[in-house]
């Protein structure tokens, strides 16, 4: 009787259980947003033009091509945006926990990330390039030119994984901040930076010391820039995309990257 009594409430336990978490979970990802009136977007504001800081009457403001679309996302969907600014290497993790609803910081689509996350359909291309000192431009034609070479990525980023899955002749440092990497480079610290193409673009075309090589990466190129979601967000991919297509179909990128060259960059 008394074992019957507590399978019983067990069960009893169980179901109402059961009953709390399918209420919890039953709204979706776009609903939750909808709700808050929020979206929270993690970024990494270290990777101009995507997104960066730069001085508004005195005081550092995040700004960025990326900033924009997360802006054109939140007016929408009719709620307010809040720009959630850490390092590179805690962008996917704060979307996994739940911290930010959706992670925009020129993240480049892999099929490892895609395992764990959901992702936009891409909103803007993804080249590697390597940022090297002008006076040795020259020496990088290909993979090998690498070898014994200090080469500095950033924490967490497919460069990172590229490097040490295929550079394994060089020594692969990684930085949890771009800046850190680009003063490495500058002081003689490391020989080389791998990193997206049109924000080492931007720091050659600032520092006359700094050059982009002629070298490419074939096997790292990727399919492009996408929005990074919690796995499973249907709903939220579906309104998301939408958005980007709009945004894609019109130049709209293009033209927030145009805008925002206007800033200058503070690191
Ligand atoms: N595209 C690279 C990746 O997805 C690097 C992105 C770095 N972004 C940044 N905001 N620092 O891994």
């Amino acid at each position: 009787m008394k074992k019957m009594m507590i399978v019983g409430l067990t069960l009893v336990a169980g179901l109402s259980l059961a009953a709390c978490s399918s209420e919890q979970s039953s709204q979706n990802e776009l609903e939750k947003i909808k709700e808050k009136g929020t979206i929270v977007v993690a970024t990494s504001p270290d990777y101009a033009p995507f997104e960066f800081q730069t001085l508004v009457d005195g005081k550092n403001k995040i700004v960025g091509a990326d900033i924009l679309l997360a802006k054109k996302f939140a007016d929408e969907l009719g709620v307010k945006l809040e720009v959630s600014p850490m390092n590179f290497d805690n962008v996917l993790n704060s979307v996994q926990s739940g911290k930010a609803d959706i992670a925009i910081a020129g993240l480049s689509y892999s099929e490892d990330r895609a395992k764990v996350f959901d992702f936009t359909n891409v909103y803007n291309s993804a080249d590697n390039v390597l940022l090297v000192k002008s006076d040795t431009v020259n020496d990088y034609a290909k993979n090998a030119d690498l070898a014994s070479k200090k080469l500095a990525v950033q924490k967490g980023t497919i460069q990172e994984v590229y490097a040490n899955e295929n550079l394994t002749d060089s020594s692969v440092i990684s930085l949890t901040v771009l800046g850190e990497a680009i003063n490495e480079l500058k002081n003689g610290k490391v020989d080389a930076i791998l990193l997206d193409a049109a924000v080492a673009e931007g720091y050659a075309a600032q520092n006359p010391d700094l050059a982009v090589s002629t070298m490419t990466f074939e096997e790292a190129q990727n399919d492009g820039k996408v929005v990074a979601m919690p796995k499973d967000s249907p709903e939220l991919k579906e309104a998301l995309d939408k958005i980007i297509k709009e945004v894609v179909d019109a130049g709209a990128y293009d033209s927030y990257l145009e805008e925002v060259s206007k800033y200058t960059v503070v690191e």
